[in-house]
C-alpha cells in the first residue's frame, strides 16, 4: 500500500516558525511528550535533562548576557578615556566625565558582579568543573580583566579632576588590554583546551 502523503493544505498550514519551536531542544521534553532520542539526551550525555541541567543552562544564558554587558561597558569606557585624554573643549570634557561615570557605575560595575556571580553559580551546580585546567586558566584571565576594570576607577577620577593622566599612546595601548583578555577568555571556555 502506497505511503500516505500529507495533503498540501496540511503542510502549508504549519508555519515554519511553529515547526522550529516544536523542535527546540531546551528540555528534551515537550509538555507530556518526549521528543526523539537525540533530544532526550541531557547535559553531559545524561539520559534526561534534570532540573539542575536546566538551571545550569539558564545560568549560562544569563552569564553570557552579563559578559556582553560587561565587555560593552569596559571596551567603550577605555575608548572614551582615549578621546577624553586629548579633548581640549571644556564643555565636551564635562560631558565625557558624566558619560564615563554613568557607564562605569550603572553598566560595567553591575555587569561585572553578575558575570562573576553567574559564573561561580555554574561551578556550584557543576563543582567538577573546578578540575578543568581551562577553567583555571579562564579564571586567571578574568582576575586580570577585573584588575583592569578596577584600574579604570582612579583613571576616571583623574580625568574628571583634569589631573595628569597617561599619554595618548599609553591610553590607546591600555584600550587594547581588555580586548585581548576577552579573546583569550572566550577561546578558553569554548575550545576548552586540556579538558579532562
Ligand atoms: C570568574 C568569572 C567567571 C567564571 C567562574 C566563569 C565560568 C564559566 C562556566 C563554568 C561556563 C560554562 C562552561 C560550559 O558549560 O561549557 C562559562 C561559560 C561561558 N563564559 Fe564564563 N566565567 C567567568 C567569566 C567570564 C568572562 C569574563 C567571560 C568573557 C569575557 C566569559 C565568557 C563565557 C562564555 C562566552 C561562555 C559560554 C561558553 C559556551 O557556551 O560554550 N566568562 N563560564
Amino acid at each position: 500500500m502506497a505511503p500516505v502523503r500529507p495533503r498540501r493544505s496540511d503542510v502549508a498550514a504549519t508555519p515554519r516558525i511553529v515547526t522550529l519551536i516544536r523542535q527546540f531542544p531546551l528540555s528534551g521534553y515537550r509538555r507530556g511528550r518526549r521528543l526523539g532520542p537525540k533530544i532526550s539526551r541531557g547535559l553531559h550525555g545524561r539520559a534526561r535533562m534534570t532540573p539542575m541541567d536546566n538551571l545550569y543552562l539558564v545560568l549560562k544564558t544569563l552569564h553570557v548576557v552579563a559578559v556582553i554587558a560587561w565587555m560593552a561597558g569596559l571596551l567603550y569606557l577605555f575608548r572614551l578615556f582615549v578621546y577624553h585624554g586629548t579633548e581640549t573643549e571644556p564643555v565636551v570634557r564635562t560631558r565625557l566625565v558624566e558619560w564615563e561615570r554613568r557607564l562605569y557605575t550603572y553598566i560595567a560595575n553591575p555587569a561585572m558582579a553578575a558575570t562573576w556571580l553567574l559564573g561561580l553559580g555554574m561551578t556550584a551546580v557543576q563543582p567538577g568543573l573546578w578540575q578543568q585546567p581551562w577553567l583555571h586558566a579562564k579564571v586567571a584571565l578574568v582576575v586580570l580583566m577585573t584588575g583592569v576594570h578596577h584600574a579604570a576607577l582612579p583613571l576616571r577620577r583623574r580625568l574628571a579632576a583634569d589631573a595628569a593622566v597617561p599619554s595618548d599612546v599609553r591610553l590607546r595601548i591600555l584600550n587594547e588590554v581588555p580586548t585581548l583578555l576577552m579573546i583569550g577568555i572566550v577561546a578558553l571556555v569554548i575550545l576548552k583546551p586540556w579538558a579532562r
